[in-house]
């Protein structure tokens, strides 16, 4: 899979892409890249933004920054290379990620995350350049980059291979495989600790009840019961 990152701070990336989970997955032969949309900016002195049509606070990134941007990396007019991929602006009002959209993203060949600032993008970069708008969740950040991280992170995860354990990704929290529910509870040594035990199935050795005890846990949970 690639993933291209559109942002003015490539750099906050640079410390994410050292982490040990996303170097093992680049390492199968994924990438991960930033672009810079100031390095492409068709304006004078690496402007990206302007103030907003009809008045208001802050500034808004320019719609023809974002399509130079994409057009310089794809070697193609923006618009027209978005029919060739998921190109997914970041945005506080977008669709919400979920595990189903991250499931969905990992199986994408190619993707371009869009990363605003200021204001937001011009509302033409979500109509006519973009073909999503995700939401990390209903609050505002300083900007896309932490957002961006936090959809290649639920991507790059469910990618063969990227973790240790083949089967860690297929049962986790709102997999299908656990019914869409929050995942059960794990326990580990010491088998007590200040009094608190761990529950006696999960030493019984029988596999079919820790299997039925752990489905009914993350029912409970999913439900609110717990
Ligand atoms: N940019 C600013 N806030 C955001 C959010 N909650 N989700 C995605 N992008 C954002």
């Amino acid at each position: 899979m690639n993933i291209d990152v559109f942002t003015l701070f490539p750099s906050w990336f640079d410390w994410y892409l050292e982490q040990r989970h996303v170097a093992n997955v680049l390492a199968l032969g994924h990438r991960l890249e930033t672009v810079d949309l100031r390095a492409s900016t068709p304006l004078r002195g690496g402007q990206v933004d302007d103030p907003p049509f009809g008045g208001g606070a802050g500034m808004v990134l320019r719609v023809d920054v974002v399509g130079a941007a994409l057009a310089e990396r794809w070697g193609a007019d923006a618009v027209e290379g978005r029919g060739t991929r998921r190109v997914i602006a970041l945005a506080p009002g977008g669709r919400a990620l979920d595990d189903a959209l991250a499931t969905e993203l990992a199986a994408e060949e190619d993707l371009a995350l869009l990363c605003g600032r200021y204001e937001g993008f011009d509302e033409r970069v979500h109509e006519h350049l973009a073909t999503d708008v995700v939401s990390i969740g209903p609050y505002v950040l300083a900007g896309g980059e932490l957002a961006a991280m936090v959809v290649c992170d639920s991507v790059l995860r469910k990618l063969p291979g990227a973790l240790g354990h083949a089967d860690s990704a297929h049962e986790e929290s709102f997999s299908p495989a656990l019914g869409g529910a929050p995942e059960y509870p794990h326990y580990t040594r010491p088998a007590e600790w200040r009094g608190h035990g761990v529950p006696s199935v999960l030493a019984s050795g029988d596999h079919g009840k820790v299997r039925e005890w752990r489905l009914e846990q993350s029912r409970r949970r999913g439900s609110g019961e717990s």
